[in-house]
């Protein structure tokens, strides 16, 4: 008789032999229930459950039971019997594929049930990282990190003495934000050198310092964000606070943001340039699509007088011009020497030697990888064409037009480049 029909096998405690042994002892009729010596001394194996022999023992006690032990089953047992490592080692080995079973579906199950429900979209694309998770995010690219926080930032309460800049990503925001802290702060430098620019301008949907920080933090408040404003909280155009929004000629953002995502451990770009140009043009880089982001933000300007674009081009152009309009968007008078000093520490130079401005911190936190270029790598204009074919450059030229071309604003890098206006005239 095949003992180890092992789905049925029960194992039961040294003290229950006693009874079946007792069973064993007595007359018939026979059950045909088979004990067995299990793989302890202590652990005896039953085809059926304890209960049920005593069940079949009926009434009259415990008489009816008949225990086979055979000599013949105990020769075949000790030799039959497994090592119990190796049962051990099934169990284990089963236990693990069931777990890893279980999250693989778990995990597909979930961004199942967020697709259908909240419609966002989680993949990986091998260039960012065989590991890392994108998501698609009502229509835009995001880390998966972030996905928690977007729904907190819409419901953020915006205060109306708050100063958001908005940029997409690489567009000079720093230097911006640079700008509006000394403008702000009636050009306090002792507070410049005592915390970074992190610490004193805060990264909206970062996770140093985290929302609920910013939403803590006494103010008044200088937030900076990539978000399109749809992402944004609702409240940035009821309640009013000033906010400046930073746009750059996109080859250049191609660039330089190739650059960063090279440089920056978290998020680090693994492909080659051609996959980053690849995917820039078409949408699929944290943050994209840079088109509407930007569009949106020329239309509510056009709406809102709380709103006030700054072009990285007009930076270079005039700084100091740029530094007088923003200070007047601001409320803030500065004096001619008050513009020069600030002018002053806001070339690429000065900032690049800021220890507060110039992100030097990331190194010692390991968030940038120093065989890459720094945070504030060349500052430019036109350094694209170092880089960019005709191919991408022509893709990007695309994506300007099929997004800004019936929008009214006077963006420099819709001005064909002196050569090319050279060349039709
Ligand atoms: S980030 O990481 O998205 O916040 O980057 P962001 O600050 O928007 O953009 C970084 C680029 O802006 C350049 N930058 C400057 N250029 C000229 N002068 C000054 N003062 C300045 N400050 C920042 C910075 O060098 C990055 O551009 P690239 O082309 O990579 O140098």
């Amino acid at each position: 008789m095949s003992v180890i029909n092992s789905f049925f096998l029960r194992r039961v405690r040294l003290q229950h032999l006693a009874a079946v042994t007792r069973l064993a002892a007595s007359s018939p009729p026979p059950l045909h229930t088979v004990v067995r010596p299990s793989l302890s001394p202590h652990v005896f194996i039953f085809t059926q459950p304890l209960s049920c022999l005593t069940r079949k023992a009926g009434p009259g006690g415990l008489s009816a039971v008949k225990v086979v032990l055979t000599p013949s089953y105990r020769r075949k047992s000790s030799q039959d019997q497994m090592d119990p490592r190796i049962i051990y080692m099934v169990y284990v080995s089963l236990g693990v594929g069931a777990l890893l079973l279980g999250s693989i579906l778990f995990t597909h199950l979930k961004d199942l049930y967020k697709k259908l429900v909240h419609g966002i979209d989680s993949y990986y694309d091998p260039p960012f990282g065989r590991r890392r998770k994108l998501i698609k995010y009502e229509g835009v690219v995001l880390p998966a990190m972030l996905e928690q926080d977007l729904p907190l930032i819409r419901t953020f309460d915006v205060r109306p003495d708050d100063v958001w800049v908005v940029s997409w990503p690489r567009s000079g925001t720093t230097w911006v934000q640079h700008l509006v802290y000394l403008i702000h702060s009636n050009l306090d430098i002792s507070r410049e050198e005592e915390k970074n620019l992190e610490q004193r301008f805060h990264f909206l949907e970062n996770v140093y310092p985290g929302l609920p920080s910013i939403q803590a933090n006494p103010g008044p408040r200088l937030i900076k964000t990539h978000l399109p404003f749809h992402l944004l909280p609702e409240q940035l155009m009821t309640v009013k606070p000033k906010i400046i929004y930073v746009v750059r000629n996109p080859k250049d953002i191609l660039i330089s943001y190739y650059h960063f995502l090279k440089m920056l451990e978290p998020l680090k770009f693994v492909g080659t340039f051609e996959e980053f140009c690849d995917r820039f043009t078409k949408d699929k880089v944290y943050y994209s699509p840079w088109g509407p982001h930007v569009r949106k933000a020329v239309e509510l300007n056009q709406e809102h007088d709380n709103l006030l674009i700054v072009q990285y081009e007009d930076l270079h152009k005039d700084l100091a011009g740029q530094v007088r309009r923003i200070a007047d968007f601001l409320g803030r008078e500065l004096t001619e020497s008050q513009v020069e000093c600030v002018t002053h520490r806001s070339q690429f130079g000065s900032m690049s030697n800021n220890p507060s401005v110039n992100y030097s911190w990331w190194d010692n936190l390991g968030i940038r990888d120093q065989t890459q270029t720094k945070f504030l790598r060349k500052g430019k204009v036109g350094d694209w064409k170092n880089f960019l074919s005709p191919f991408f450059s022509r893709r990007v030229e695309k994506m300007v037009r099929d997004n800004l071309s019936d929008v009214e604003y006077d963006f420099t890098f819709q001005h064909p480049p002196p050569e090319a206006a050279a060349a039709t005239q």
